[in-house]
């Protein structure tokens, strides 16, 4: 072999070997992964495209990428000292096997490393057994995979996506004590309450005050700590069609079964707050708040004339909530999901996204 093609091959190897690991950023720096902690968490789930250049990123602390990867976007957060966090989703009965949880968690941790990302975010929406194998493989999953991230991208965050409380909502029947001592925090998401509606099925608000406040009284009873918890808000409602509409409002749903109830919000349409707020003041009632539920809803009208019901979170809503998080000292505030806003240059538009934002601070 000649000496020049040798010199070739090494060299083609090493920019082969390199590609994965080639910083994209304008200053190597910025490929570094954030380590300090910030003392109020704004955790931002961000499912694709360029909505992030418009995020308030004074405030955010954390974004889930759950859309394609983008260096970009891992480039900007870094130099906002914000953490990007890869999407982790795997099915649970596949992980009952030590050998195949080690295999998957070196997977998301290269994958971490090759991105220049700082963490993953857990989100495993699975139906468990309370004890059974998959209870404690989901446990175990949890605590291998944020040993091995925090051993291996030091200061990276290993997160944890929980319903809006740890009774056993939607049969999702886990470890929660386990699983909140095994990683950085838990997201809570405080909606879709109405997932399973045991009583009238009726439509209802998405994340009602008292409701979502008593899943934070079971997780604290149970003793978690106050600082591993993140409330989620929605920054989306459900557009209901009302079977019937009482002269008092009340819009009867379809029954439609969830993981063992018999009504639930599958009934219903999820909506983002853009699409709401340009239907909400031309509707047939414009925006109503509701004082027992402690949220905002409207009732319009579709072209065939049957009436929905459409009920949300607003700013007065969220507000209401962040004053719990930062009354307990909860860890911070995050909602589902970043793109829901309209972020163009309308000026209403722009301060109806502002106000959102600024709600997620309960300043
Ligand atoms: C291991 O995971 C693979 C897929 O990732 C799956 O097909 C297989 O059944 C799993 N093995 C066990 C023993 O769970
Ligand atoms: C349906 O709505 C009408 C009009 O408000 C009301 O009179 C009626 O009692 C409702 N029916 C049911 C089954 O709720
Ligand atoms: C809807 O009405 C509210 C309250 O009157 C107003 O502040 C807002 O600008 C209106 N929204 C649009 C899209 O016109
Ligand atoms: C909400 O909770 C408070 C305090 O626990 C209670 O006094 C109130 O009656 C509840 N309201 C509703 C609508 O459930």
């Amino acid at each position: 072999m000649s000496v020049l093609l040798l010199i070739f091959l090494i060299a083609l190897n090493v920019s082969v070997y390199c590609k994965a690991d080639v910083c994209p950023c304008e200053t190597q720096e910025l490929c570094q992964q954030i380590r300090d902690e910030k003392d109020f968490e704004v955790f931002v789930f961000d499912v694709g495209q360029k909505a992030w250049k418009s995020y308030d990123w004074d405030k955010v602390t954390t974004v889930a990428a759950f859309g394609k990867y983008d260096a970009e976007l891992m480039c900007h957060a870094h130099s906002k000292g914000a953490r990007l966090v890869l999407k982790g989703d795997v099915s649970i009965p596949e992980m009952v096997d030590p050998a195949n949880r080690t295999a998957w968690i070196t997977d998301q941790v290269d994958l971490a490393k090759r991105q220049f990302m700082d963490g993953i975010n857990i989100d495993i929406e699975q139906e468990v057994v309370d004890s059974s194998s998959e209870y404690y493989a989901l446990t175990a999953l949890v605590r291998e995979t944020t040993e091995a991230f925090h051993r291996e991208i030091p200061g990276s965050q290993v997160s944890f996506d929980v319903a809006w409380s740890p009774k056993c909502i939607d049969q999702r029947c886990y470890d929660y004590v386990a699983i909140a001592e095994s990683c950085d925090l838990l997201f809570v998401m405080s909606y879709d309450e109405q997932s399973q509606i045991w009583g009238d099925c009726v439509a209802m608000a998405n994340a009602p005050f008292n409701q979502t406040l008593t899943g934070y009284y079971q997780y604290l009873a149970m003793k978690i700590d106050p600082k591993k918890l993140v409330m989620g808000v929605p920054w989306y409602g459900y557009d209901y069609p009302c079977l019937n509409f009482s002269q008092e409002g009340v819009c009867t749903l379809a029954m439609v079964p969830f993981r063992g109830a018999p009504c639930s919000d599958a009934a219903g349409r999820q909506i983002p707050y853009s699409v709401m707020m340009k239907q909400v003041n031309g509707s047939m009632s414009g925006r109503l708040w509701d004082e027992v539920q402690r949220a905002p809803y409207y009732n319009y009208k579709d072209q065939s004339e049957h009436v929905h019901q459409v009920w949300y979170d607003d700013p007065e809503s969220i507000s209401l909530k962040v004053a719990y998080v930062r009354n307990q000292g909860l860890r911070g505030t995050g909602m589902w999901n970043g793109n829901l806003l309209d972020y163009s240059t309308d000026p209403v538009a722009w301060q109806q996204s502002k106000d959102m934002w600024e709600a997620l601070m309960g300043l």
